[in-house]
């Protein structure tokens, strides 16, 4: 499936809500659509990435991707924290495994040249963002080495983030 990707729109909000409630099957979404909310309502929303896929008209996916800082190292607070966060991500049930998540998330990385961050972070599927080129953050020495805790550089050497802390 080929979906048509764009920037979302301010008319979109309440489609945006309404998939990831459907998407976020576990929970009805509850938890993405505060995190989404705090993103428009802050001045850190970027128009630009953040997404939204349609079929035949219908917004049947959409991903956020927001400036925030890794955490950590009290005893260094001039280090530079600042990265992109991706997600929440969601597709419609009805529309999952058709190439629609994975057409959002090409869309975001293709539009990333020039941004001033190092890497853009997510917590995920360990199973899935590494097609993507994500790979585990506990390569680059961010906290937690855990599977979910995913990064794709934006730059060759991201030794000076190491020991930092992926944000909540
Ligand atoms: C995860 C999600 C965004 C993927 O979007 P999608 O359009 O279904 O994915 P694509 O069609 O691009 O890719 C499909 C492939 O991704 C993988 N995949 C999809 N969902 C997956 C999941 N939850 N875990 C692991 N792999 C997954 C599978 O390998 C699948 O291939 P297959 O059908 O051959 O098995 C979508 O399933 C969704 O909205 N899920 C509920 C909300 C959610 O979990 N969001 C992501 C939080 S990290």
């Amino acid at each position: 499936m080929n979906p048509h990707i764009r920037p979302e729109r301010p008319a979109d909000t309440p489609t945006i809500a309404e998939v990831t409630r459907l998407a976020f099957t576990y929970n009805g979404g509850i938890r993405e659509n505060e995190m989404i909310g705090e993103i428009h309502a802050s001045g850190r929303f970027l128009p630009d990435l953040s997404l939204v896929a349609e079929v035949e008209g219908q917004v049947v996916g959409h991903v956020i991707v927001a400036p925030t800082e890794l955490r950590g190292d009290p005893e260094h607070p001039e280090r530079p924290r600042r990265v992109l966060l991706l997600g929440p991500l969601s597709v419609l049930p009805d529309f999952q495994r058709r190439g629609i998540g994975s057409a959002l998330i090409r869309s975001v990385l293709a539009r990333l040249g020039g941004r001033p961050e190092p890497m853009v972070v997510l917590w995920g599927h360990e199973d899935y963002y590494p097609r993507f080129g994500f790979r585990r953050a506990g390569e680059f020495g961010l906290r937690p080495d855990t599977p979910a805790a995913m990064v794709y550089p934006l730059r060759s050497d991201l030794s000076s983030y190491a020991g930092l802390e992926m944000p909540a």
